[in-house]
């Protein structure tokens, strides 16, 4: 099949291409602004397209006919950028996807959607179920749910394009991946910025504090990007996946943002021989973030329908932590990612 993948420069798209160039199965074209997460991902079976998909319609247009699949990861995904700039959230993750969607309809190109676990909101307690699960978010002053209100307004309308029968797809909600080339790191005590991965490792790196928003208390399901892949290509050869929608989770890796900080520090521990003696930070939501932020308590997934077709998470906590560290440990790494 030939694929192609919008956004693949990012985290994720760019430890897919790593995935699916590995065996040869797959053609594969990566499009995206910046290409410096895919330094030394190369094969023959790879072509990548430099371009921003806000100036480049013709483009995606001829990329979409030429294809076989269609991923598409184009967003921004750090909750800064939503309490920052919404409007930039809402014309990326939701128009500019929206025009990809309609060209999937036009072409009849099959479409795999990463949305996010965050369409599910506010309702802490029982775990997320695709299908019966209700979608809370707060209220409009909390700018950050344009986001996940941008999001699940594409998977409705993707949702009833496969109702009208022209479009088949799979929409895939990601529970807090982590891996290789997450986002990027930011100098001592800076706030704001990437997710939580990003800061604790750069606090890790610099002797910074570790800063616990709201004290740390809020949980998070972590997901190691390799069972990721994995499930990616579980959902690419299924029957049973088209027009369907599959969280993509890890439930037993379920920790809370203040250990997680506790976690990192012996992890770095023992894989550089040195004590981090990060001071932990208690910070408010808002000063962290800006007026505007709101959060999830617990964002945990159920993984029954995925885990039906033969997926499960294979990483456990540590492990997926540990192969995150260890890559951003590398210097050559850092000096790449960092900025
Ligand atoms: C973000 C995106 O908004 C989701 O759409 C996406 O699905 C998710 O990442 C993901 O990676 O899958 P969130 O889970 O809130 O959602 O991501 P983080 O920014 O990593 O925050 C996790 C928690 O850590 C939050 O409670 C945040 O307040 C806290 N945090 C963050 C800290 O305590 N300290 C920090 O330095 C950064």
């Amino acid at each position: 099949m030939k694929l192609v993948i919008f956004g693949a420069g990012g985290f994720i798209g760019s430890n897919l291409v790593d995935h699916l160039i590995a065996d040869r199965t797959h053609t594969v074209v990566g499009m995206d602004i910046a290409d410096d997460k895919l330094e030394g991902i190369e094969g023959p079976n790879f072509t990548f397209v430099k371009g921003d998909v806000r100036k480049s319609d013709r483009l995606v247009e001829e990329l979409v006919r030429d294809s076989d699949v269609v991923v598409d990861l184009v967003a921004y995904a750090n909750p800064s950028i939503y309490v920052d700039t919404p409007l930039d959230v809402f014309e990326l993750n939701f128009l500019q996807n929206l025009k990809i969607v309609d060209l999937c309809v036009a072409h009849g190109k099959r479409l795999f959607q990463y949305s996010t676990s965050e369409v599910y909101g506010k309702p802490a307690g029982d775990a997320y179920v695709e299908d019966a699960s209700d979608l809370i978010l707060g209220p409009i002053s909390k700018q950050r749910w344009i986001y996940a209100c941008s999001k699940q307004l594409l998977e409705r309308i993707i949702h009833a394009h496969g109702l009208r029968g022209d479009l088949v797809h799979t929409i895939v909600r990601p529970f807090n991946f982590v891996g290789p080339r997450f986002d990027y790191l930011v100098p001592a005590g800076a706030t704001g910025g990437p997710r939580v991965f990003a800061h604790f490792m750069s606090a890790l790196l610099t002797g910074g504090p570790m800063y616990l928003v709201d004290g740390g208390e809020q949980h998070r399901a972590f997901t190691h990007i390799q069972d990721c892949n994995e499930a990616f290509t579980i959902l690419l050869e299924s029957p049973e996946a088209k027009n369907e929608i599959f969280n993509i989770g890890n439930p037993e890796t379920d920790i809370s943002i203040f250990d997680l900080a506790a976690l990192m520090k012996d992890i770095y521990r023992e894989l550089t021989g040195k004590e981090a003696d990060n001071e932990l930070r208690v910070i408010s939501g808002e000063e962290f973030y800006g007026s505007g932020y709101e959060d999830m308590d617990r964002v945990a997934p159920d993984i029954s329908k995925l885990s039906a077709l033969g997926w499960e998470p294979k990483r456990d906590l540590r492990t997926t932590f540990r192969d995150a560290i260890a890559f951003h440990l590398d210097p050559k790494v850092r000096a790449s990612i960092s900025g």
